[in-house]
């Protein structure tokens, strides 16, 4: 059998043309370049000419038509002039059709152009015509083949024999054969990289499907990104996977908005860093002016050397949105010993940018509700400066309300609602003449039934803010009486707002508890006996028990020097639901 050929670094340059074996291409281009004296190109000549070799049973030699020369002399074969024969073969450069370069009976060389990319690649191999006589005279051929007769003769003595037209048909055809073989590798090599694409795309949308459907305001940046960390850590495959929240604000708002004051550090498996060391590097990488991800595989040495040991790779991104940085994202070294990549970087850039876009819209919700908030409690002390006499009336049914919900079981987001609409109950006195509402002695029948304007008066200062059409109702009908002898509409029981069934109670209370210029505040006991006649009559009755149930409490907040010593929940101004 023939010598196998040497490994395919040694042969032409047969490489697909693809992009991703360019470069591969260009590095054995370079290889040849440098090492003079030698035509040595990378690619997979082999496939072709040991193909051509198990037809032919016989050793080719490959050999650089352009060059001139030989690339790949078989040993088994007799010492033939292959240079001249490379110099013969030239007429073959971009050729795809086999030709005999010597024919000289009882011997003929094929040349068979080989399908490379530098197209100026041939194998090329002697072959026997016939059966020749013992005594044969191989002189002729020998001169022909460039060799000595007698090597000639012995090596040919072991040959089969071709008819020429025989042997250029099935060099063609292997040549085709060959060629349908490298069309399917490319083809199955595409499938392949069009499937990881296909995989890597697939994942991502399902990461960033999963995140947006966890896109709500009530839900914070934090508790989003947590609910994103494991699955992303998985995906992007790395060992470790940190996301530094810089602080929003200096300090904590008034009034119970809450910000992050403080650097926030959620990470899933191996991160070595702390919070102070992600936002240095964010710093120093300068990722939130670059706006893009940042990935850096380090060379065994350089990781060897870095001031972290143990990290061969990382990569980053800052989170933003606009002008505002909200923090970075780091993942540290490839679970498999692998490289991040494109594929890695675009998933971190996209889980990144939704957090960027949510944190933003965060921000803006929460200084809208600050905005909201402030003209709140404008409004609320524009109603105590016109009532001096009942100054810290509007907090403090605010408050006593908030803790009748409590008890009657209301969620933390209700309770902002019912604080507002007790803050905002008696907003329409704003619309009373300061003579009346000032009055220190009984008020007239006229001047009652200017007071008692004041509930539709509050619900038209607020009938242009949708975010408190809940709000809105309870200003209206805070007066409106269980058995619907109330004002302004008469309603009565279960058709009175539930929140305004409460305001009721925490206003005749705090009325009841406070000293007016015309009489000195009721004790307690008479409070309460008021209270619980008028349970199932002027107010609900669960209300009231409610009432008796958070007596204690109620009590302090009517005598707590303090206003606004108690926390409120976050103010949301959206619909209660
Ligand atoms: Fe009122
Ligand atoms: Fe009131």
């Amino acid at each position: 059998m023939n010598a196998p050929f040497e490994p395919v670094t040694d042969l032409c340059d047969f490489v697909p043309q693809t992009a991703a074996f360019a470069a591969e291409s260009e590095a054995a281009q370079a290889i040849h370049r440098e090492t003079p004296g030698r035509t040595s190109r990378a690619g997979d000549a082999a496939s072709a000419a040991t193909l051509l070799e198990r037809v032919f049973d016989v050793s080719f030699a490959v050999l650089d038509a352009e060059a001139g020369a030989c690339i790949r002399r078989p040993s088994d074969l007799p010492d033939m002039d292959w240079d001249l024969f490379a110099a013969i073969a030239r007429p073959l450069i971009g050729s795809r059709t086999p030709i005999l370069i010597v024919e000289e009976d009882p011997l003929c060389v094929l040349a068979v152009p080989l399908q490379g990319r530098s197209r100026s690649c041939v194998a090329a191999a002697p072959l026997v015509t016939r059966r020749p006589e013992p005594q044969a005279d191989w002189r002729a051929a020998a001169r022909a083949a460039g060799c000595p007769p007698a090597a000639l003769a012995e090596w040919a003595a072991r040959q089969r024999a071709w008819d020429p037209e025989a042997a250029l048909r099935v060099a063609q055809l292997a040549l085709e054969h060959d060629f349908q073989l490298r069309r399917l590798a490319d083809v199955e090599r595409e499938t392949d990289e069009l499937s990881f694409h296909l995989s890597s795309v697939y994942e991502e949308i399902s990461l960033l499907h999963r995140l947006t459907q966890n896109l709500r305001l009530s839900k914070s940046d934090v508790e989003l990104a947590r609910s994103a960390l494991d699955w992303l850590a998985e995906v992007i495959q790395a060992e470790g996977l940190g996301l530094l929240f810089l602080p929003v604000a200096e300090a904590v708002e008034e009034h119970g908005t809450v910000t992050r004051t403080k650097p926030e550090l959620l990470s899933v498996g191996r991160f070595p860093f702390s919070a102070e060391e992600v936002r240095r590097w964010g710093e120093t990488m300068r990722l939130a002016e670059l706006g893009g991800p940042v990935v850096r595989n380090l060379a065994p040495d350089e990781a060897a050397r870095s001031e972290y040991p143990g990290i061969r790779n990382w990569m980053g991104v800052a989170v933003t949105e606009g002008q505002n940085l909200f923090g970075y994202f780091l993942a540290v070294n490839h679970a498999r010993g692998g490289q991040f990549g494109t594929v890695q970087a675009n998933m971190l850039h996209s889980v990144a940018s939704i957090l960027g876009i949510h944190g933003g819209n965060i921000e803006l919700y929460r200084q809208q509700a600050e905005l909201l908030a402030g003209v709140i409690r404008a409004l609320s002390s524009a109603i105590d400066a016109k009532d001096p006499y009942t100054c810290g009336h509007s907090d403090r049914v605010a408050r006593i309300s908030v803790r009748l919900a409590q008890d009657l079981g209301y969620s933390a987001e209700a309770l902002t609602r019912v604080y507002l609409a007790g803050l905002l109950h008696d907003v329409g006195k704003i619309g009373v003449n300061d003579a009346i509402l000032q009055k220190p002695g009984k008020l007239t029948e006229q001047e009652f039934d200017q007071i008692k304007t004041h509930p539709t008066t509050g619900y038209r200062i607020l009938s242009e803010l949708r975010d408190l059409d809940d709000v809105k109702q309870v200003v209206r009908h805070h007066h409106e009486s269980w058995d619907g002898r109330g004002y302004p509409d008469g309603l009565a029981g279960e058709g009175i707002p539930p929140v305004a069934r409460i305001v009721a109670v925490a206003d005749a209370y705090d009325a009841m508890a406070s000293t007016r210029p015309y009489r000195n505040r009721m004790p307690l006991e008479k409070i309460e006996e008021i209270l619980r006649h008028g349970a199932g009559k002027q107010w609900d009755p669960a209300v009231v028990d409610a009432f008796f149930h958070a007596k204690d409490d109620i009590v302090k907040i009517t005598e707590a020097d303090e206003i606004n010593s108690l926390s409120f929940p976050t103010l949301a101004f959206g619909k209660q639901s």
